[in-house]
């Protein structure tokens, strides 16, 4: 499997009043095609500068991005991004938001190829019947699954998400992962996400990324075998053994980053 996403011996510091401050040193990863990598860190150590950087928003002081065998200099098309709060148009309905990257992308595409296309997606995610209504007439979980349909309308190569889930209220997150498998089972993408959630990152990544503290580095790779094998991933898979030692590992790794000798698990 080639690798979509490669990363090389990326450093980047901010220019800030008070000089540089270092937030990414000699950081190097990569996500085969067709693989989820969710990122997991301490606070303030860097994730989203990282995701600034795949995205092409930002160039690195020194090192390289690659994307599909293509070196990352500016803001690409082929990526899709969802945050934790996304930002809907109000004066456009649902539907009308989720056209919105085709409008741009895909100008010669018709009316009503775009209209199919976002309808197929909202369909997916449980939002048929509410495509013409406004974004403030969403719940923020609605609004979220909107949201990734949109990321995903113009079918990116990558899709980030920078703590899509992290708003929302337990249940609705775990509704949320589900549809996320959903989504990659009907039209497979390459993934980072973001995430303060080491369950979420556990159920949805194929493999789990442990940055340092900032200036971050790639401290620990975990390769994710979720329990009951290939297929639709199931939340209770998250009770068992298996995940339970996957996830004292990453929150022992954690730890480390934060600088903090591991302890006993709290629960
Ligand atoms: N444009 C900027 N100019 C100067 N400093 C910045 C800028 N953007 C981020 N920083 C600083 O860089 C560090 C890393 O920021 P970043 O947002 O990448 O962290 P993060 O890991 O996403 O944090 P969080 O977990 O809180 O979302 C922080 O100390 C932040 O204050
Ligand atoms: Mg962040």
């Amino acid at each position: 499997m080639t690798d979509l996403i490669e990363i090389k011996g990326v450093t980047h510091a901010y220019k800030t009043p008070n000089g540089p401050l270092p937030v990414l040193d000699n950081l190097t990863l990569s996500v085969p095609e067709g693989e989820f990598a969710a990122v997991v860190g301490p606070s303030g150590c860097g994730k989203s500068t990282l995701t600034r950087l795949v995205a092409g928003l930002m160039k690195p002081d020194t090192g390289e991005v690659w994307l599909h065998g293509e070196r990352v200099k500016s803001p690409r098309k082929t990526v899709g991004m969802a945050f934790q709060n996304p930002v809907m148009l109000e004066w456009r309905t649902i539907l009308q938001n989720v056209i919105l990257p085709l409008e741009i992308v895909a100008p010669s595409m018709s009316q009503p190829d775009r209209k199919a296309r976002a309808m197929e997606l909202l369909q997916l995610v449980g939002l048929d019947g509410f495509q013409d209504k406004r974004p403030s007439e969403l719940s923020g979980g609605m609004r979220q699954r909107a949201s990734l349909c949109r990321a995903i309308v113009h079918k990116p190569d990558v899709l980030i998400m920078d703590e899509p889930f992290g708003a929302l209220d337990a249940f609705t997150r775990e509704d949320l992962w589900q549809t996320m498998h959903a989504l990659r089972a009907k039209e497979p993408f390459t993934a980072v996400l973001i995430t303060h959630d080491l369950r979420e990152s556990v159920y949805l990544g194929d493999q789990v990324i442990v940055l340092s503290g900032r200036p971050a580095t790639t401290q620990f790779v975990l390769d994710v075998d979720y329990p009951g094998g290939a297929g639709l991933r199931q939340l209770e898979g998250l009770y068992t053994p298996e995940c339970a030692a996957m996830l004292a590992t990453l929150r022992e790794q954690i730890q480390i980053a934060q600088g903090r000798q591991p302890g006993p698990a709290v629960h």
